[in-house]
């Protein structure tokens, strides 16, 4: 069936049409406009802009993705549209339009979960990827572990306790001066640092528990920085960068251990944008290596927000019958069983 999915959660617009059976599934056309260049002025997101900026873009992006996958509204069998979780006014831009155009056009009417659709982005790169497994979603709002029953049924079994993974690597890269989201740019500075010339704490949680916290690693970094700009020592960014990547690289694979010693999946599933971060790559590589575990981690085009993906899980969730009416509602915070 042919899917048109829009993702419109946070700073970047997307509107996909993506062919999905249970066999073949095809990305025609995913365009993404990206609102970075806009909210790095001011260092991070800013809700009002975000909302304002979907606005103008989901129509124009809407025609070209159907332009470049070469269909008609006339063609497309659902869409699907992001509702949960996400900024709410930027939610909203993306379920009245996706609304108005179903309902225009007589097209059923799919919600889709966000973290829903980061894991799905995996069933382009591996179409023979099924459930159970457990999936790791790490992005600048989200640090999930999630059990995944089935195609539908989600289960959060361990989370952040504070910062996302990706809010942690953003503010330390803005502590550095580097611009914002800093990902990206922190991944490759860590490269060209020592990773041991810092000592910081970990972002696991102690005991029994499969949980992070990232906001005591990021404020160790930030004293660090403070002590040694009072004493007038040099800071060589890319050691700090190396050390706080090594603790949340390192902290992350000891809580995917354990979620993998507890459930027993042989399979362990990375998505969302941090899941872009090279070392963190590497790690899980190695671990899931020593332990005979398949890892599946989505091209770096599909680890951060896009269509393609929530066109993905608005194949599955379609398939279990769900549907929307024009009552359907945005929400900004999501449940634990999902
Ligand atoms: O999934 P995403 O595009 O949006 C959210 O749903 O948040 O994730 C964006 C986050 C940002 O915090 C960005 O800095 C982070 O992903 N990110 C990375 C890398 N590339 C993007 N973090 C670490 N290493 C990277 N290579
Ligand atoms: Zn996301």
């Amino acid at each position: 069936m042919l899917i048109l999915a829009f993702e419109s959660s946070c700073d970047e617009t997307s509107a996909a049409v993506v062919e999905m059976t249970d066999s073949r599934r095809i990305i025609k056309s995913n365009i993404v406009a990206s609102q970075i260049k806009t909210h790095r002025l001011y260092g991070g997101v800013v809700p009002e802009i975000a909302s304002r900026a979907h606005s103008e873009a989901i129509s124009k992006i809407t025609y070209e993705a159907l332009d470049v996958a070469g269909v008609t509204l006339g063609d497309i069998d659902a869409i699907g549209v992001t509702n949960t979780p996400g900024l709410i006014g930027a939610l909203l831009v993306g379920v009245n339009f996706a609304k108005s155009l179903a309902f225009a056009n007589n097209i059923p009417l799919v919600p889709v979960n966000h973290i829903k659709g980061h894991v799905a982005a995996n069933y382009f790169a591996y179409p023979e990827l099924k459930p159970p497994f457990i999936a790791l979603v790490v992005s600048g709002g989200h640090t999930s572990l999630i059990s995944v029953d089935s195609y539908t049924e989600y289960k959060t079994v361990g989370h952040t306790r504070d910062d996302a993974a990706g809010e942690a690597f953003d503010k330390v890269g803005r502590v550095l001066g580097l611009s914002y989201p800093c990902g990206a740019e922190m991944d490759a500075l860590a490269k060209e640092g020592d990773p041991d010339a810092i000592k910081l704490p970990m972002a696991a949680i102690g005991g029994d528990n499969l949980d992070l916290s990232f906001s005591g690693l990021k404020t160790a970094v930030v004293n660090y920085m403070n002590t040694a700009s009072q004493k007038g020592e040099d800071v060589k960014s890319a050691d700090v960068a190396a050390s706080f990547t090594k603790s949340a690289v390192n902290s992350i694979t000891v809580k995917l251990e354990a979620a993998l010693d507890k459930y027993g999946y042989k399979t362990l599933v990375l998505a969302g944008g941090v899941a872009a971060n090279s070392h963190l790559r590497g790690s899980l590589e190695k671990m899931c290596a020593r332990r005979g575990v398949k890892l599946c981690m989505p091209p770096l085009s599909l680890c951060g927000d896009n269509g393609a993906m929530i066109g993905a899980q608005c194949y599955f969730e379609y398939k279990n019958g769900v549907r929307a009416d024009s009552s359907l509602n945005a929400y900004a915070t999501g449940s634990v069983s999902f």
